[in-house]
């Protein structure tokens, strides 16, 4: 039924790029993102408005979402950091003027993220957590009196690389305090990747005193080999919502030895005939983008079912 459909938001072109070696060309990126949405991709983050000495991998945002395709039903964000990245994408979208070929603006939505850890937050964003948080809320309201959605992230929400365990009550504080400031979602960011279906659901039942289920997504990094297994755990504790990036692209570059995102093959190819419904989006061509942007980024393919697809 419609009640089991599960949103897959395609993290790659952001998650998943942000953390690549060489310089990506803008016009890979934007094939990336245009043959995400020809796989039946319904949410595509598309990249970030950070500062480029933090994360030069993002510095070519504005080409990018200037110049890729914007499905008219799609959900198209960037991750912004502060009022200087929103004033950037403003600057952009007031100079847009719809056209034939692209009648929509470069983006719908923003996201914005803070941690559940003082120490990462410092070393992600330069500030504390009660700061970033006081910092986003004139954010929040500028973005949605611009019609644009606010979605939340919170990383380390199971570790921190720097100070280890992290209080699950601190993520449902945290989780609660983005709701209220006008986020329509909370995506629970395992950075590390150290989450197991032991610790992912202690941690989602927490959170969910708080925040209705329907408000919460899944991230799962998956350093561990966890992810596949993380994912179908927040499912089965009523979440709908999961992020991943196509290939298993990415990691946070402030998360030392974390890898990239649970691959959206492995989730897709998993949930095959199960109860959750994720039939919209094409695996057979998600695989093959997979391979395709692997090649381009001279990187190993680390989805297990690209990987044996290709050797079927
Ligand atoms: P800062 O150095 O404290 O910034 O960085 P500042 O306000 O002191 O400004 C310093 C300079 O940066 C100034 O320029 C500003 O104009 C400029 P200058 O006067 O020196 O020429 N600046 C900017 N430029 C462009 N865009 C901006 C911007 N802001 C300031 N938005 C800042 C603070 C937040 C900017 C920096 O720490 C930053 O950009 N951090 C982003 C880090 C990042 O992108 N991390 C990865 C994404 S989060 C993630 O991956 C986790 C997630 O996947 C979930 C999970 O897995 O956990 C979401
Ligand atoms: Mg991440």
């Amino acid at each position: 039924s419609s009640k089991n459909v599960v949103n897959i938001v395609e993290v790659g072109p952001r998650d998943g790029l942000q953390n690549e070696k060489g310089v990506i060309p803008v016009d890979v990126k934007v094939e990336l993102i245009n043959r995400l949405g020809s796989a039946g991709t319904r949410y595509i983050e598309s990249g970030s408005f950070v500062s480029p000495k933090w994360v030069p991998q993002m510095a070519g945002t504005a080409e990018v979402i200037s110049q890729m395709e914007r499905l008219p039903d799609n959900h198209y964000a960037v991750l912004v950091p502060n009022q200087k990245g929103l004033d950037n994408l403003f600057t952009l979208l007031d100079s847009y003027t719809p056209s034939s070929s692209q009648p929509n603006p470069p983006v719908n939505e923003i996201a914005i993220f803070t941690a559940a850890s003082d120490a990462f937050s410092r070393a992600n964003t330069n500030i504390s957590i009660a700061d970033s948080l006081t910092r986003f809320v004139p954010v929040v309201r500028a973005a949605l009196e611009r019609n644009l959605r606010v979605r939340g992230y919170i990383s380390t929400v199971i570790s921190c690389p720097f100070s280890g365990q992290v209080d699950y009550k601190q993520v449902r504080d945290i989780a609660k305090e983005l709701m209220d400031m006008g986020c329509y979602e909370v995506s629970l960011g395992d950075t590390v990747g150290t989450g197991t279906p032991a610790s992912v659901a202690e941690m989602v039942e927490e959170v969910k005193k708080s925040v209705p289920v329907e408000n919460l997504a899944g991230h799962f990094h998956d350093t561990f080999g966890t992810g596949v297994v993380n994912v179908l755990t927040a499912l089965q504790h009523g979440i709908r919502t999961v992020d991943s990036s196509v290939g298993g692209l990415g990691g946070c570059p402030y998360s030392p030895g974390a890898t990239g995102n649970v691959a959206t093959e492995d989730v897709l190819y998993a949930l095959q005939g199960s109860e959750y419904d994720v039939s919209y989006i094409d695996l057979e061509k998600i695989v093959d983008i997979g391979w395709w942007i692997s090649e381009k980024l001279a990187r190993e393919n680390t989805s297990r079912a690209g990987r044996a697809v290709k050797a079927r």
